[in-house]
């Protein structure tokens, strides 16, 4: 069902303060920078072999990632795996009574269809299904 880890998430609360660590003291690929509207969050992906780090930045004091921030500073905030169908892979874990936050896809960054899982039913971490865009 899962093809790789495709990226970690990293709560951050600048994502200009942040980059430099990662782009120029790890030397990872920079990939740019998004802003994702739904989330209420800006991105900016670093590549490292076949996964990527995701940096997130909240855009609104709604932001998920702004509650996350003020609870827990920056940090890890969640991992993704990518899956070749999303649909497939939230009925699976569905039916083996998985608790899905998402039941149906929503848009995430770079075109892909993402859906969490509650952390109550992933060991604590916040988990992320991803299926790339394009
Ligand atoms: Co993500």
């Amino acid at each position: 069902m899962l093809k790789k880890i495709n990226h970690i998430g990293i709560a951050v609360t600048s994502l200009e303060a942040a980059i430099p660590f990662y782009r120029d003291g790890l030397g990872m690929a920079f990939q740019g920078c998004e802003e994702v509207a739904e989330q209420k969050v800006k991105v900016a992906f670093l590549q490292v072999g076949e996964s990527k780090i995701e940096l997130l930045e909240p855009t609104s004091a709604e932001s998920p990632i702004a509650k996350f921030l003020e609870k827990n500073g920056a940090g890890v905030h969640h991992i993704a795996y990518e899956v070749e169908d999303i649909e497939a892979a939230i009925a699976k874990l569905e039916m083996d009574g998985v608790r899905m936050v998402d039941k149906v896809p929503r848009s995430g960054a770079h075109g892909a269809r993402i859906a969490f899982i509650h952390p109550k039913s992933s060991n604590g971490v916040l988990t992320e299904l991803c299926q790339a865009g394009h």
